[in-house]
């Protein structure tokens, strides 16, 4: 076996050791120790498949797990707040219904954001960027996305108004889908880590496009199943770093360390043991 698999010890370990913990369901699940052998490990919407996704107790998963980030999804309420949720309404993570945008901090601060995962979790709140960076800020990385950023005029200030107030943003990135608003971003704030989440229909990206992405943001960040090898060695020439994310594509890791990424972004999913990426012996 090569070398390059002879390294991954620690890693294969840790798949091992998931694919026979997810065999016994959440709550018996013990917590693990990361090791991605140089890569980061982002904790996608926290832990989300051991605690109700962007929540305090998921956030506190990806904390007790030993990822590197926690990667936490923001909107706007009506009245301004940065509301941590993956979706523009509140409709499938809570007991309420409607979208963001037209609710109060206060509405949204009555609903429920625990059960739809588990019973167990019933009584669970939606948090604030602020609770969110009170919390974890010194302790671990956080990923922040601004979500749909369009429907919230003025959430690029308000993220980066949020972060000043911060000693360093050192261990912080802001990412989006939105391309324009993370180039505002870069440029209300030149020191914030930057990532921009590539769509498929933005690939294959061509060498002028790379030069203009790696210009301002510091990640340039794929689901694994439309990233290549060859890209992710073109975002490192113009020294820019790769994370990928996937909920879906059982392979992740193996993909990951074959494209020699810089972390992955994971939600802890069901990763099934796979024979075939067992480390050899020396
Ligand atoms: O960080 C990448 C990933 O979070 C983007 O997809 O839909 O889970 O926010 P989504
Ligand atoms: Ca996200």
């Amino acid at each position: 076996m090569k070398p390059h698999w002879k390294r991954r010890r620690f890693l294969l370990a840790w798949l091992l050791t998931l694919g026979l913990m997810f065999t016994a369901g959440y709550q018996h699940q013990p917590a693990v120790d990361i090791d991605l052998d140089g890569m980061v490990a982002v904790a996608h919407r926290g832990a989300a498949s051991y605690a109700p996704e962007n929540t305090m107790a998921a956030f506190q998963k990806g904390l007790e797990f030993g990822a590197d980030f926690l990667e936490a999804d923001v909107h706007m309420s009506k009245d301004g707040e940065l509301i941590i949720m993956h979706d523009e309404s509140v409709d499938r993570t809570t007991n309420g219904s409607g979208l963001i945008r037209d609710l109060t901090l206060e509405q949204i601060k009555e609903l429920e954001a625990g059960s739809h995962f588990h019973p167990d979790f019933f009584g669970e709140p939606v948090m604030t960027l602020d609770e969110l960076l009170e919390a974890f800020y010194g302790k671990i990385g956080l990923v922040i996305e601004i979500k749909h950023p369009s429907l919230y005029p003025g959430i690029d200030e308000k993220v980066v108004e949020l972060l000043s107030q911060y000693p360093s943003t050192e261990s912080i990135i802001v990412q989006s889908f939105d391309i324009d608003t993370m180039k505002r971003i870069h440029e209300l704030d030149p020191d914030l880590q930057i990532a921009v989440l590539m769509k498929a229909s933005f690939v294959p990206i061509s060498p002028g496009k790379l030069d203009e992405l790696t210009s301002f943001a510091d990640y340039i960040n794929f689901n694994i199943s439309f990233v290549s090898r060859r890209t992710v060695n073109e975002v490192h020439e113009r020294d820019g770093k790769v994370l990928v994310w996937s909920k879906k594509d059982k392979r992740l890791i193996q993909k990951a360390v074959f494209y020699e990424v810089d972390g992955i972004i994971t939600d802890f999913s069901r990763w099934p043991f796979e024979p075939e990426i067992q480390v050899a012996e020396e």
